[in-house]
């Protein structure tokens, strides 16, 4: 069972995600600890009620970011942690700590990458009048929401929906892709190689693009 460190800044629903499937045996792998930079994130909350360990490193504590990564860093390892996941955490890790772990942090992000890196996503596909919408998972590098893509999930913009309409549809999405691509990694199934995703089983290549639409 791999150690699995959730980090996130928010609400925490993907968290609470990934702990249902982690307590159904669905992902070969237990939460170890879960850690926020906002001490008010309503995901601690989450992590209380599901008996998870958590630990906050407020960033406003730290000269810099490089401090701050340098005690995010010293908790995975103390916690022997293998499996990094960034879900809804809000803050930039440099070079030193992503390259770190290049191949053992994931980050879920809410666009089809490599459309709309950073913030305000569900609000540029309604600005655009995009009619497809999706999200990314992919290993964390160095850039911003650029390194490689292992599984996204696509939906169909409906007529007049809104941005909070569609951010509702992409986290029933992001709560089911995202387990199912832990799962994937804890056992072993997709792995990063010579810097591409690598996917053991061919069948699971289907959730590189999978339609969500009812
Ligand atoms: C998700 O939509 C994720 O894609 C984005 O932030 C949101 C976090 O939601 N990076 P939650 O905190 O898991 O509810």
């Amino acid at each position: 069972m791999k150690k699995i460190a959730v980090l996130i800044s928010g609400s925490g629903s993907n968290l609470e995600a990934i702990a249902n499937a982690c307590n159904k045996k669905k992902i070969d792998g237990e939460i170890s600890c879960v850690i926020s930079n906002n001490s008010q994130a309503y995901g601690i909350e989450r992590a209380k009620k599901l008996n998870l360990k958590s630990i906050i490193v407020d960033h406003n504590l730290f000269n810099d970011r490089s401090e701050f990564d340098d005690q995010i860093d010293k908790i995975l390892v103390e916690e022997k942690i293998e499996l990094v996941v960034l879900a809804g955490f809000m803050r930039i890790l440099e070079k030193k700590i992503t390259d770190k772990y290049f191949g053992r942090m994931i980050n879920l992000h809410p666009s089809l990458l490599p459309l709309y890196p950073g913030l305000n996503t569900h609000k540029k596909v309604i600005k655009n009048k995009d009619n497809k919408h999706g999200v990314s998972i992919h290993y964390v590098s160095p850039e911003l929401d650029a390194g490689p893509i292992i599984a996204q999930g696509s939906i169909k913009v409906k007529k007049n929906e809104t941005a909070e309409d569609l951010q509702k549809r992409i986290h029933k999405i992001e709560h089911i892709l995202l387990p199912e691509v832990i799962n994937e990694i804890c056992i072993g199934n997709i792995f990063l190689s010579n810097n591409s995703v690598k996917f053991k089983n061919k069948n699971i290549t289907n959730h590189i693009i999978n339609s969500y639409d009812e």
